[in-house]
């Protein structure tokens, strides 16, 4: 299984945005433990990052021609406000997590919304890097009832 590990605007400044909402560990840290994880379970993992939304749907049309299985997907502030990610992941049907450090639930207002909610198979928020290893986790047993 091939999965891509795609993350929006800010993430690359984990350990120095808001340590007290995302921690202290870094994207590299990120990174790391996903890679780890991801060994254990015998997927391959490819990491995108960007702070532009164009890339990432140019990343997330990447990701049918690669023929990427699952997508472990933190859209960040775009979450809350992008049509054309939403619709990226709807054109792709590739099964797709959302995943949140933070518990977008119970902060702001607005970040209760999600766009990208009714295109993912499912949501994580608020266990940190652990949302994403349970994202992982996730995609694995829906691909494995396919
Ligand atoms: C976030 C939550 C978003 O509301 C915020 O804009 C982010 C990060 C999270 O991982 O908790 O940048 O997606």
């Amino acid at each position: 299984m091939k999965f891509l590990v795609l993350n929006g605007p800010n993430i690359n400044f984990l350990g120095i945005r808001e340590p007290d909402i995302y921690g202290k560990s870094t994207y590299n840290d990120l990174v790391q433990m996903i890679t780890d994880y991801a060994l254990t379970r015998g997927v391959e993992v490819t990491f995108y990052q960007s702070n532009c939304e164009g890339a990432l749907v140019d990343a997330i049309q990447r990701a049918y021609y690669d023929k990427i299985d699952g997508i472990i997907f933190n859209p960040a502030a775009y979450t809350h406000t992008s049509v054309a990610i939403l619709d990226a992941v709807k054109a792709v049907s590739i099964p797709t997590v959302e995943v949140h450090l933070s518990d977008v639930n119970s902060r702001d207002e607005f970040r209760r919304v999600s766009y990208i909610r009714q295109a993912a198979i499912d949501m994580v928020c608020g266990m940190g890097f652990d949302s994403y290893t349970r994202a992982m986790d996730i995609l694995i047993e829906h691909l494995k009832d396919k």
